[in-house]
């Protein structure tokens, strides 16, 4: 293995330049060029690729975001544009390629496999949806993000004698809704794997207050509706006083926690290693404290399942 491409692509997520790091500097190490791509599977296609040193990734350790940037690639996902890509790709001298990304992006490293192009996908996105890994780069660092920004609600839900309800970001996956609420103690935590069941929430709501609690935090994951609407059906059953809050993208930005950087050096470093072993098709993950190399299909076949203990213990400690 000669030359080593790098490429982020679908949502950003807080870590991912710390993996772009270790990717570039471990290849390095081992006698490897490297070339970023930007802007994904898009730019890949649209040749926009250079050759990274040493110092393409100095001070980026601790920066949000992706230098190399990214895009959600529609025409990766035809047959032209992946054949347009792999002619970049052979341009450029590119033997092995890592994917930095989520369950999508995955797929795209797939299809590279596929092409003759070995690929090593490298998990990174907020959501920590990714079954055969128990931690995706970001995922901390947006828990975190939740965690503070309910201290500062559960503040002046106090001061009010509100209930606030704060949509986070889990279309399918209520890991963040899950984690953060537990850290944060919100009172009730509604998640895509359970649904919604209002008269429950309400009925908490009601006794808390009656216990003469003045806060109330309800932390929702965007995946089961709209923050806004909730509170208004809150209001109306409950007559509590209700305000809602969107996280939105606060929670993709802002600087990796410790855990997020080391998590993503292990990582990158490792998708570097797989690929000069010779190895292709494979996502890098971690199970306990190793960093383990699954391959691609089964780790996208693998269904992600509620974590019913944490569930259920966030549902008691928060009564
Ligand atoms: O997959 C990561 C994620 O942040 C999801 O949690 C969220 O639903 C989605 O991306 C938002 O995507 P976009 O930034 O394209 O609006």
């Amino acid at each position: 293995m000669k030359t080593v491409g790098v490429l982020t692509s679908g949502g950003d997520s807080p870590g991912m330049n710390a993996a772009i790091r270790a990717v570039v500097r471990n290849a390095i190490a081992k006698g490897c060029r490297v070339i970023g791509v930007r802007r994904g599977y898009d730019g890949l296609i649209q040749g926009q690729l250079e050759e990274m040193n040493l110092s393409s990734v100095a001070d980026i350790i601790h920066r949000g975001g992706t230098i190399l940037r990214t895009a959600r690639s529609e025409e990766f996902r035809t047959e032209e544009g992946r054949k347009k890509a792999l002619n970049v790709m052979k341009v450029f001298g590119i033997e092995g390629m890592v994917v930095i990304g989520g369950d999508g992006s995955f797929r795209g490293a797939e299809e590279l496999s596929k092409l003759g192009i070995p690929t090593i996908g490298v998990p990174g996105t907020i959501d920590n949806d990714l079954a055969y890994t128990d931690y995706t780069i970001g995922f901390d660092t947006a828990m975190n993000t939740v965690v503070e920004a309910i201290s500062r609600i559960r503040d002046t839900s106090t001061s009010h004698g509100r209930a606030n309800i704060i949509e986070v970001m889990g279309r399918h996956c209520g890991d963040i809704a899950l984690h953060a609420g537990l850290a944060g103690g919100a009172e009730s935590i509604i998640i895509p794997e359970v649904g919604l069941d209002i008269e429950q929430v309400c009925r908490k709501l009601i006794k808390g207050k009656n216990r003469g609690k003045l806060h109330s935090i309800i932390l929702l994951a965007e995946g089961v509706g709209g923050a806004i609407e909730l509170g208004a059906t809150i209001e109306e059953m409950t007559g509590i006083e209700t305000r809602a809050t969107i996280l939105g993208h606060t929670q993709r930005g802002g600087s990796p926690t410790a855990f997020d950087r080391v998590l993503a050096s292990k990582m990158g470093a490792k998708a570097v290693d797989l690929l000069i072993e010779g190895k292709q098709s494979l996502v890098v993950g971690i199970k306990g404290n190793e960093i383990i190399g699954v391959d691609i299909e089964k780790a996208l076949s693998i269904e992600k399942k509620l974590d019913k203990e944490t569930y259920q213990l966030a549902d008691i400690l928060s009564m």
